[in-house]
Order: C-alpha cells, then structure tokens, then sequence
C-alpha cells in the first residue's frame, strides 16, 4: 500500500553476483522506470539456501552450476514496488539469456550487465504466487499481508 493506502504490488529483484559489482548503476536504472526500493539486503547463501530458493528447477541439468554461481559471491536482495512491478520488472530485465537479451531487447538489464544464460545479472519472481515465498525467503520479517483500514500504526 502507498501513503494514500491504494495497493502497489511488489516484485522481488536479486542482483546475482556477476553484477553485484554494479549494484549502484543497476539501481539506477530501478529508481530512473519509475519502482520504489522498500528494502534491501546483501547477503551470500549456502548452498542449502540456495537450492531451496530455486527448488522448481530442482533435478534439471543446469541445477548444480546454477547453485554453484549463485552461492559464488554476495548478491543484493532488492523488494521493488510499482504498479504492475512483477511484470515491469520482468520486462526491464529481459529474457533469461543474455546473449538472447543482447540480440532482442539490447536495452535490458540482463542485456547491459549479464554475458550468458546462466550469469544473467539479475533475477525477477515470475508471479504473483512466487513473489509473497520470495519476498519472505530474504525479509522473513517484511509485512506481505495488507493492512486492514483503520488498524493503528506498528513499527516492524
Ligand atoms: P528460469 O526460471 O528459466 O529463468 P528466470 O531467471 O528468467 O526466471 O531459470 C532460472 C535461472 O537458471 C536463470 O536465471 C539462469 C539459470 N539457468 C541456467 O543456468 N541454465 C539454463 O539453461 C537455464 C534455462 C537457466
Ligand atoms: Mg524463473
């Protein structure tokens, strides 16, 4: 919700680490189409972590050097809000890979920051069913659950 209590939806962004060296130009390029950044957090996971964050391509080929990349260095979780945001945000970033990005869409994040299929730069949750388990895997304390009208202000 925004300070005048109409809903935004929100999209959760990750900078993976082949791109956690241009963090900043990265957010950017988020503030300049318009999202805002509710939260934000660096963070290096294990490779149990990891696997559960990507548990739907659990068993696929590209599964263990997908973990392996993803746990090889800090990345920067990022709660991005905005109208429509999952689908902005899937559209700022391009398709998964970047040398597809750099022929398609040349002005994509994927395209700008990444250099294959798998070091793709940045994440983006594909739903709104995935957004509400993303958004708690990195801020188990984030409210997700809108607040009813007239219930008084807590701090979290
Ligand atoms: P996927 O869910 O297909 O893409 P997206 O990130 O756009 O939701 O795949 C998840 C990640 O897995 C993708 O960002 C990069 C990695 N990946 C590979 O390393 N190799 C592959 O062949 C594919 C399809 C994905
Ligand atoms: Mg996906």
């Amino acid at each position: 919700f925004n300070k005048n209590g109409i809903f935004v939806e929100r999209a959760l962004a990750l900078i993976k680490p082949d791109a956690v060296n241009k963090a900043d130009d990265i957010e950017a390029i988020i503030l300049n189409h318009g999202f805002s950044i509710l939260q934000k957090r660096r963070v290096t996971l294990t490779a149990e972590q990891c696997s559960d964050f990507y548990s739907e391509h659990y068993g696929k080929k590209f599964f263990p050097s997908l973990v392996a990349f993803m746990t090889s260095g800090p990345i920067v979780a990022i709660v991005l809000s905005k109208e429509n945001a999952i689908q902005q945000w899937r559209e700022l970033i391009g398709p998964a890979n970047s040398i597809v990005a750099k022929e398609t869409h040349p002005d994509s994040i994927r395209a700008l920051f990444g250099s294959n299929e798998q070091k793709n730069a940045v994440h983006g949750n594909d739903s709104a069913v995935s957004v509400e388990r993303e958004i708690r895997f990195f801020f188990p304390n984030c409210i997700v659950e809108p607040i009813p009208v007239g219930q008084p202000a807590k701090d979290y």
